[in-house]
């Protein structure tokens, strides 16, 4: 067994690895776990890599993330790279990239667009204009956000 296992093998779920070290709390506020849906998550935080120097780590038990919701926290760990794990083998790993839209997650920055109505407001979509550094367009005012802007 490696000798930087500092949290044991998960049988089931999403590891997510290679974390800019300090982050790993910003990447489950930005995925909206919160420690109360009785999931099993592990946080591992200013572990020793190769790669990055330190790193933090996320291990969610028992649930498969997809891309289009892990792509995301590339605004806080454009770094990161996802891990699925079955059976305590990982069977798929990808590298997360800026989403190319992005729905009712984040508020728009521009009060008066019609997603931040007080009554019935509309459920925010963003589109991608730019990848590098990753520029997004209110679908609804046309207000552009940097990823940073909306998490
Ligand atoms: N992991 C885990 N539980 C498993 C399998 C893997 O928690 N049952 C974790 C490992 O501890 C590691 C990550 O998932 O943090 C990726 O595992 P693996 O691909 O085996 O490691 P590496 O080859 O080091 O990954 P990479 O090449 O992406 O650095
Ligand atoms: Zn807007």
């Amino acid at each position: 067994m490696s000798k930087e296992l500092v949290v044991s093998k998960i049988e089931s779920g999403t590891v997510i690895d290679h974390i800019p070290a300090g982050r790993a709390l910003a990447v489950l506020r930005i995925l909206g776990i919160t420690g109360r849906e009785g999931i099993t998550v592990a946080l591992v935080m200013n572990v020793e890599s190769r790669k990055l120097g330190r790193k933090d780590i996320v291990k969610i038990g028992g649930r498969e993330l997809t891309p289009e919701e892990v792509n995301i926290i590339s605004a806080v760990a454009p770094t990161a790279t996802i891990n699925i794990v079955r059976n305590f083998e990982v069977v798929k790993k990808f590298r997360v990239s800026p989403p190319e839209v992005v729905r009712g997650r984040f508020k728009c920055k521009n009060p008066t667009c019609i997603t931040n109505a007080p009554r019935e407001p509309a459920v925010t979509v963003f589109h991608m204009v730019r990848k590098e550094p990753p520029l997004f367009v209110c679908a609804y005012c046309g207000r552009y956000h940097e990823l940073s802007d909306l998490v």
